[in-house]
């Protein structure tokens, strides 16, 4: 994020909870930051201009379930592209693409609808936190197979020690907030 005052602002709306959901782990909550409409568009804002910067032409915001569903419409909406969902197993009907990952603290499958993308369209991912990288990673071996380009990964918290954005080269990656 290149506007300190804005990264500020937001960064002061994430709290931390130790030991949850697992020991062991620092969760990093972001409902201050949706409880609070002038940081939650603030964050939208920020999305927003890196896309604008460096994308002439996106075809669709792609969110990953769940907290990826709170920032990508109001993002699509700003750009004025569509929006399609990347889901836990078992939550889309009709014919579905499936794959499996591990996480921070658990192991889990993700799915896309056949019919969500069309082979070439021009797509960034967008969830509200990059750990492992193994949901972001889920997430465009789904798009991949499904014939799009993937521009971007989007994230509102990115945890460095985890080396997610490692994990997910060569796709590019872009966090407004990053923790040690
Ligand atoms: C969290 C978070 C990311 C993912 C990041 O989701 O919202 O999607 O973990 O972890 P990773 O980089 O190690 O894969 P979670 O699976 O807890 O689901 P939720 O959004 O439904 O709470
Ligand atoms: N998802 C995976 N790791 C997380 C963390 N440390 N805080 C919040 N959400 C997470």
């Amino acid at each position: 994020m290149c506007d300190p005052e804005k990264e500020d602002v937001v960064r002061a709306a994430v709290r931390e909870f130790p030991d949850f959901p697992t020991p062991g782990v620092l969760f990093r909550d972001i409902t201050p930051v949706l409880k609070d409409p002038a940081v939650f568009r603030t964050v939208i804002d920020l999305f927003e201009v890196h896309v604008r910067a460096n994308y002439t032409k996106v075809d669709l915001i792609a969110g990953l379930d769940s907290r990826g569903f709170l920032f990508g419409p109001a993002l699509a909406q700003r750009i004025n592209v569509g929006f399609i969902m990347i889901r836990k197993k078992g939550k889309l009907p009709g014919l579905t693409e499936s794959v499996s990952y591990s996480l921070e603290y658990g192991k889990a499958e993700l799915e896309i609808q056949r019919d969500a993308v069309d082979p070439g369209q021009k797509v960034i991912l967008i969830d509200d936190l990059l750990a492992t990288g193994g949901t972001m990673s889920a997430a465009c071996e789904l798009l991949t197979r499904r014939g799009a380009e993937i521009l971007d990964c989007l994230v509102l918290i990115e945890l460095l020690s985890l080396r997610g954005a490692d994990k997910l080269k060569p796709h590019r990656t872009h966090s407004l907030l990053a923790y040690d």
